[in-house]
């Protein structure tokens, strides 16, 4: 695991952003697995300037993103959809056929889960997956559990979830209880991660994540026994996880 400290969110944002140019120069026909959440928006921001300045080129790429909210549709401006249209795909170049986000409203669910896995894996895998963390230990919506689950699946949100992403919505009673996401096995299964978190209420979390421990009660332990992650956080993580400690 590669730890990289800079000094605030613009900077995770910018390199971030950065890896993500240079895996599409390398590839343009890329598949990227994205997040929503607050984490991601500034790397979006990057993104967009630079498709906007000619730095990338989204027309061959496709995404893949972790997770939707089950019971919301696409118009619903809480849904991950909406999310990730307003945030960065009707900005870039980018053909909406090729962004893929599993369908909180499916009625069948189970095969929405297996045809999503089954979609990552006809693509090819993904080749670079950007990641934020939930205050309790959370990648996607793996929560913290006895035990994780490898594929795409149906899962009820912890409280500490629906009251850290309450923020997103009017009230809390608003706030989805389940979500579909992309399990723990194909998350690890991509070529490349990329964590990024920043302030205070994720340092704690960062450093279980480094601490050479791995438990199903802080999910991003597993990211330990991946061959390249990296992860990018701002100098209040930085100074608090007291980097000597580990
Ligand atoms: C979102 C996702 C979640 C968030 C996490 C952190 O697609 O998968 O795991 O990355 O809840 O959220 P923020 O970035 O809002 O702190």
């Amino acid at each position: 695991m590669k730890l990289i400290i800079v000094e605030n969110y613009e900077e995770i944002s910018k390199l971030a952003a950065i890896n993500i140019k240079d895996v599409i120069n390398k590839n343009p026909n890329a598949i990227l697995g994205l997040a929503t959440g607050g984490t991601p928006l500034g790397t979006y921001k990057e993104l967009i300037k630079m498709n906007k300045e000619n730095e990338i080129d989204f027309s061959k790429v496709t995404t893949v993103n972790l997770d939707e909210y089950i019971g919301l549709s696409e118009r619903n401006t809480q849904s991950y959809r909406y999310f990730m249209n307003e945030n960065l795909f009707n900005h870039v170049n980018i053909k909406k056929e090729n962004t893929f986000i599993p369908n909180g409203l499916a009625k069948d669910i189970q095969e929405e889960t297996n045809n999503y896995d089954k979609k990552i894996d006809e693509l090819g895998g993904i080749d670079i997956q950007i990641l934020g963390i939930g205050t309790n230990g959370h990648i996607a919506f793996n929560e913290p559990s006895d035990f994780l689950i490898s594929g795409t699946h149906l899962t009820d949100l912890t409280q500490s979830t629906i009251n850290a992403n309450s923020r997103f919505f009017n009230s809390i009673d608003e706030v989805p209880k389940t979500a579909i996401t992309m399990g723990l096995g194909q998350i690890m299964k991509s070529k490349k991660i990329l964590l990024l978190a920043h302030g205070e209420n994720k340092a704690e979390v960062i450093k279980e994540v480094l601490s050479g421990n791995i438990t199903s009660k802080n999910p991003a332990t597993m990211l330990q026994m991946h061959k390249d992650v990296t992860i990018i956080v701002d100098r209040t993580i930085g100074d608090l996880i007291k980097i000597t400690d580990i």
